[in-house]
């Protein structure tokens, strides 16, 4: 892969600033911070270059949008819970143009039925839920193979 295509940016939504202190049953024990620290050590070992996102406002989550295609090559974003109503968000998702890969750390199929459905989905190439931080090393796989890795 050519070094000027392995920039990720990995964009987390409303209320994932606070996983470490949501319901570890959902979200496992770790903090944000912990989280983005083993998910760069995933993209360092697929030689990829991670950059972290996070708000809980969602205008400035679209306004990251508005700006990502120059920022980097590939995106995964886990939208909390705007991933099931914003179509402000899948409009800009679809907008940006990058391959991207929607992730959830809980299986959101099996949650209640509001958390079933995803407008972001459509944007994306691919979804990983319920498998915790390892999906986002999943996810940093299928963007490396998508960006030619
Ligand atoms: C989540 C699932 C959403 O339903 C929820 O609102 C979140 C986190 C996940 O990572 O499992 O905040 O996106």
């Amino acid at each position: 892969m050519s070094p000027a295509h392995n920039r990720v940016h990995v964009m987390h939504g409303v209320n994932l600033d606070q996983i470490g202190r949501r319901d570890p049953i959902h979200y496992g024990g770790m903090t944000l911070v912990q989280l983005e620290r083993r998910i760069d050590g995933y993209a360092d070992e697929l030689r990829l270059d991670a950059r972290f996102f996070q708000t809980n406002h969602e205008g400035e989550f679209v306004e990251e949008l508005h700006r990502v295609a120059d920022l980097a090559d590939g995106l995964i974003v886990n939208a909390g819970a705007w991933s099931h109503y914003s179509r402000a968000i899948g409009d800009a998702l679809e907008f940006a143009g990058v391959p991207a890969v929607e992730v959830h750390l809980s299986d959101i199929m099996s949650r209640e039925p509001w958390r079933h459905v995803s407008v972001l989905e459509e944007s994306c190439f691919a979804t990983v839920m319920g498998k915790g931080v390892e999906g986002y090393r999943e996810a940093l796989v299928a963007l490396s193979e998508r960006l030619g890795g």
